[in-house]
């Protein structure tokens, strides 16, 4: 497999905070990788510096071949690079269906695209999470849930390669949640996707995950396969916790 990502001594401070401290790891094609640690780890400031919301102090970003620590976001994901959000970011007053028409217009096939494909395309990734029945209602009348899958469907209809993914689970009821991770793995099979995942509940990485990466205060504390990680010393003292169990939820 080829890396599709190479991160290289990125660091990332907010005045004296480094949220992020010289990480250095690579994404392959096509894996799962999952991403832990614990709440203020840096996890999602990780994120934003290698989609462009913000850019790493030092260090360097790689994406197939190119250099793209100081690109915007915008051409990060013209490159096949996309994302949800921790905390759904919707357009309010758009319908469900513009709402992902927009990821179908800036993804990495826009070109040659007018509306009507787009739309098309939409309509394809609202089926896909469920959301069909929903696509004229606006944004910000979809229930919880129904937003977070509204933002996998835009991230989807930019046609990434590459797939972040943040705590998609976060504020799901469990029903919900096993729905989520569902389609995260039939998105993967589907569309070919590389998948780099935040998640809490280390069962779930346990089994989506080909390899996980653990921070604390930023820095990497530990890099391996799941079996790997879950009986990592540090990665429980600084994560797990001592009465964590192999195959238990965190
Ligand atoms: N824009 C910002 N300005 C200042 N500090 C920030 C900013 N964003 C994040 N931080 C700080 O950086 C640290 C890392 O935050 P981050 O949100 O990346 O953690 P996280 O690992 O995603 O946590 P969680 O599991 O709670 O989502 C925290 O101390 C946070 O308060
Ligand atoms: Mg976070």
């Amino acid at each position: 497999m080829s890396e599709i990502l190479k991160v290289r001594n990125v660091t990332k401070s907010f005045g004296g905070l480094t949220a992020v401290h010289d990480l250095s790891f690579d994404i392959r094609s096509g894996e799962t990788v999952g991403l832990i640690g614990p709440n203020g780890a840096g996890k999602t400031t990780l994120i934003n510096v290698l989609c462009g919301s913000l850019y790493a102090d030092r260090g360097e970003i790689e994406m197939g071949g190119k250099i793209i620590g100081r690109m915007p976001p915008h051409k990060r994901c013209h490159l096949g690079l996309s994302r949800t959000y921790q905390i759904p970011r919707p357009f309010p007053e758009l319908t469900a269906l513009m709402s992902v028409v927009t990821g179908a217009l800036c993804g990495k096939n826009r070109i040659n695209r007018g509306l009507d494909d787009a739309g098309a395309e939409a309509t394809h990734y609202l089926e896909f999470v469920g959301l069909f029945s929903k696509r004229n209602i606006l944004a910000r009348d979809l229930t919880f849930f129904e937003l977070r899958m509204l933002e996998l469907a835009r991230a989807l209809a930019t046609s990434p390669k590459l797939l972040f993914v943040d705590e998609v689970m976060a504020g799901l009821n469990p029903a919900e949640a096993t729905k989520a991770v569902h389609l995260i793995a039939r998105a993967k099979e589907q569309f070919g996707l590389t998948i780099f995942w935040i998640e809490h509940v280390m069962a779930v990485l346990m089994e989506a995950a080909e390899r996980i990466i653990a921070i604390q205060f930023g820095e990497k504390i530990a890099e391996g396969t799941p079996e790997e990680i879950s009986n990592n010393d540090r990665v429980i003292e600084a994560y797990l916790g001592s009465g964590w169990k192999k195959g238990t939820c965190h």
